[in-house]
C-alpha cells in the first residue's frame, strides 16, 4: 500500500520550500513506517534549500523527529508499531571498519529505508539526512528508530534527533567536557545552546557563551552559561582568555562553522586545549592557519558529527534527564507551527528570533 501524505519539499536551489503531496511506500525488509508527530527545523535544513549539501533535489526536508512506529517490515525487531521513537540519523551497521573497531559513533556505512518516497508524478525524493520528516509519515530504516519513555512531549524529544544532540555530544562526547572544565561556545542557536546545557549537566565550571546577537546571550544564561560575550563588539579571543585566567578554555566548541569562528575557537583555547567544529561549513569556504601555531598550541581539533552520539545508549539516557527535570530539553521549543510554515521558520531562524521552531503533525 502506498500512503498519500502532505509533507515539505524543496524543489529547487535556492526556491522557498512548498508544501506538496507525497507518496510513501509499505515498509520493505529491515524498514518501518513512521507516523510522525513532530519535527524541528534545523539550519541543516536550510543547507539542503541552498544547494550546501549537494544537489539531488528535489529534498524531502525534516529530520528532527519523534514520532510513533506505524508498521515495520519483515525481519525488524527491535521497534514494533505503536512504540513512541526518536528518529536518527545514524543507524548504525555493526560491520564497517569503524564498529568493527568498537567505534559505532563513527559508523561509515549506517542505514536508510531503500524503497523511494516520491511525488506525486513519481519523482523520487531525496530525505534530508536519510529522514524527511516534514511529513505526515516517514519511511526509515528500522534503525533510525530509537525508543524512549512514551511521556516525553514529541515536540521536545524529537529535538534530540539532530541539533541538540549534535551539541550536547560535541560538548560533552567530543570535547570530553566534565566537572570543572572549562568551555567556551561560539554561536547560541540550538546546537550551541545544546552545548551549553551538556557542559552543565556535565558538570563544567565556566562556561562561556559567545554570539554576535544578544537575544541569544540572555537566553544562553537561562540555559547555563556563567558569562556571555557579544563578539560583534568585543574580541571574542581576548575576552574568552580573559575570563580564563588568562589562558583560554579547556573545550571551545564552534557552532556557527565559518574560518573566522573557527580561528576564533582555535586560539581562544588553552594550550593542549581542544577545538570542537559542530557548525556545519559551506564548499567554498576554506582555513589558513600557521602551521607552526597548529603545533604550538598542541591539543586537538576535532569534528563532531552528530556529536559523536549513539543513539541507542544517548537519546534515552537524555530523555530520562529531561522527564527528571535535569535537562531543560523543552527550553529549545520556542514555538509549533504547522507545515506551510517552514519558510516563514527559516526567516525566523535567520533573524535569530527562535532557538528552535518545531512542526507538529
Ligand atoms: N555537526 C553536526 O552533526 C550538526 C548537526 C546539526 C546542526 N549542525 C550545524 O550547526 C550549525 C548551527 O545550527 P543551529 O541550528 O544552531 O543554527 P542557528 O542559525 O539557530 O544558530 C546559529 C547561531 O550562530 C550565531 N552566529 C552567526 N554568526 C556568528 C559569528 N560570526 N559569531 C558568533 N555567533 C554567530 C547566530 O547569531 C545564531 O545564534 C549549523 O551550521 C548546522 O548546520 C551540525
Ligand atoms: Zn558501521
Ligand atoms: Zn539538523
Amino acid at each position: 500500500m502506498t500512503h498519500e501524505v502532505r509533507a515539505v519539499v524543496a524543489r529547487k536551489k535556492g526556491a522557498p520550500v512548498s508544501v506538496e503531496t507525497v507518496l510513501v511506500p509499505d515498509p520493505g525488509p529491515g524498514e518501518a513506517l513512521v507516523r510522525v508527530q513532530a519535527c524541528g527545523v534545523c539550519h541543516t535544513d536550510l543547507h539542503y534549500r541552498e544547494g550546501g549539501i549537494g544537489d539531488a533535489f528535489p529534498f524531502l526536508l525534516g529530520h528532527e523527529a519523534a514520532g510513533v512506529v506505524e508498521s515495520v517490515g519483515e525481519g525488524v525487531t527491535d521497534v514494533a508499531p505503536g512504540d513512541f521513537v526518536i528518529l536518527n540519523w545514524r543507524a548504525v551497521c555493526g560491520d564497517c571498519r569503524a564498529c568493527r573497531r568498537g567505534r559505532p559513533w563513527y559508523c561509515f556505512a549506517t542505514h536508510n529505508a531503500t524503497r523511494p518516497m516520491t511525488l506525486a508524478d513519481g519523482t523520487p525524493l531525496s530525505p534530508a539526512l536519510g529522514i524527511g520528516a516534514f511529513a505526515e509519515k516517514t519511511l526509515v530504516a528500522a534503525g533510525q528508530c530509537t525508543k524512549v519513555d512514551p511521556i516525553a512531549a514529541p515536540a521536545a524529544a524529537g529535538l534530540l534527533g539532530c541539533g541538540v544532540m549534535a551539541g550536547f555530544g560535541a560538548a560533552v562526547n567530543t570535547g570530553g567536557v566534565g566537572r570543572g572544565d572549562s568551555l567556551a561556545v561560539i554561536g547560541c542557536g540550538g546546537v550551541g545552546m545544546a552545548a551549553i546545557t551538556g557542559a552543565k549537566v556535565a558538570g563544567a565550571g565556566r562556561i562561556i557563551a559567545v554570539d554576535v546577537d544578544e537575544r541569544k546571550l540572555k537566553w544562553a544564561e537561562r540555559f547555563g552559561a556563567t558569562d556571555t560575550v557579544d563578539s560583534s563588539r568585543t574580541d571574542a579571543v581576548e575576552a574568552i582568555r580573559e575570563l580564563t585566567g588568562g589562558f583560554g578554555a579547556d573545550v571551545v566548541v564552534d557552532a556557527v562553522g565559518r574560518p573566522e569562528t573557527f580561528k576564533q575557537a582555535f586560539y581562544a583555547r588553552d594550550l593542549a586545549g581542544t577545538a570542537v567544529l559542530v557548525g556545519v561549513p559551506t564548499p567554498e569556504l576554506t582555513l589558513e592557519l600557521p602551521l607552526l601555531d597548529v603545533f604550538g598550541r598542541g591539543g586537538a581539533l576535532k569534528s563532531s558529527w552528530y556529536g559523536d552520539c549513539l543513539p541507542s545508549r544517548d537519546f534515552p539516557a537524555l530523555i530520562d534527564l529531561y522527564l527528571q527535570g535535569r535537562f531543560d530539553l523543552g527550553g529549545f521549543v520556542t514555538e509549533t507551527i504547522g507545515p506551510d510554515d517552514v519558510e516563514a521558520a527559516f526567516t525566523k531562524m535567520h533573524h535569530g528570533d527562535v532557538l528552535r521552531s518545531v512542526v507538529v503533525l
